[in-house]
């Protein structure tokens, strides 16, 4: 996958690539990033990328001059990054995994000129209900979503078992050693049971996912995805004291 990104900050953006996961998928060549600076693409002397709102609005817009000529060249599918598009899921981010190639968009300031949306944007992702200073860290957060579902990044075990992808947060993790500051690790994962513990481990996924996120339980029944175990112990659960 080939992403491109569109931004007034390239450093920022380059320094995440450099690494842990991010550095070794792209010289793996399961990714490849290219980091465009928005001013590069200015016609004027002065590399000018932003100016005032026409009527009344504080802060800046960027400019339609720069990110039409970025964008004239064939950009893939193209995103911006805006705290108005529609909230990133893990659904949404398996879908945009499919594309061969994406242009990210950060803006900053009030946003961009509505012509470059209307003209070239695809869509319009946001990474939640806050607003960011800027659309670099969402564009990384979606890359980073998106890089860990492309095939040879990440161990296809540890994906399946991840929060989101089976409609349930996932279960408590414990490592060495045993017992630390009086703390111990439930015995029934030292027990060796491998039955046993998937059991116990599902039960917690489901336990927690109805304590912190019953609006993901709720999604979950009514969209069918829950094989019947899931089903009776959401059941069973409901109705002990989880709080
Ligand atoms: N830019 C500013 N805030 C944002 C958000 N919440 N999501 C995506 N892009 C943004």
């Amino acid at each position: 996958m080939r992403i491109r990104i569109l931004t007034l900050f390239p450093a920022l953006m380059e320094h995440y690539f450099l690494e842990g996961i991010p550095r070794r998928a792209v010289e793996e060549g399961h990714l490849e990033i290219v980091v465009e600076n928005i001013r590069d693409y200015s016609t004027n002397k002065h590399r000018k990328a932003d100016d005032y709102p026409y009527a009344e609005g504080a802060g800046m817009v960027l400019l339609a001059q720069p990110l039409f000529d970025a964008l004239r060249h064939d950009s893939g599918h193209v995103i911006h990054l805006s705290p108005r598009g529609h909230l990133l899921t893990q659904k949404k981010v398996q879908e945009l995994a499919e594309h061969e190639e994406i242009t990210l968009i950060c803006s900053h300031y009030e946003g961009l000129d509505q012509r470059v949306i209307d003209k070239w944007v695809d869509e319009e992702i946001s990474i939640g209900d806050y607003v960011l200073s800027g659309g670099e860290l969402a564009a990384l957060v979606l890359i980073d979503a998106l890089m860990r579902c492309l095939p040879g990044v990440i161990a296809e075990e540890s994906l399946e078992e991840e929060s989101h992808v089976a409609g349930l947060l996932e279960y408590h993790h414990y490592t060495r050693p045993e017992e630390f500051e009086g703390m111990k690790v439930p015995e029934i994962l030292l027990s060796g049971h491998h039955q046993h513990i998937r059991d116990y481990r599902l039960e917690e996924q489901v336990r927690l996912t109805l304590q912190r996120r019953p609006d993901m339980i709720a999604k979950g029944l009514q969209e069918g995805v829950y094989p019947e175990k899931v089903i009776k112990l959401i059941r069973k659960l409901s109705k002990e004291d989880i709080s």
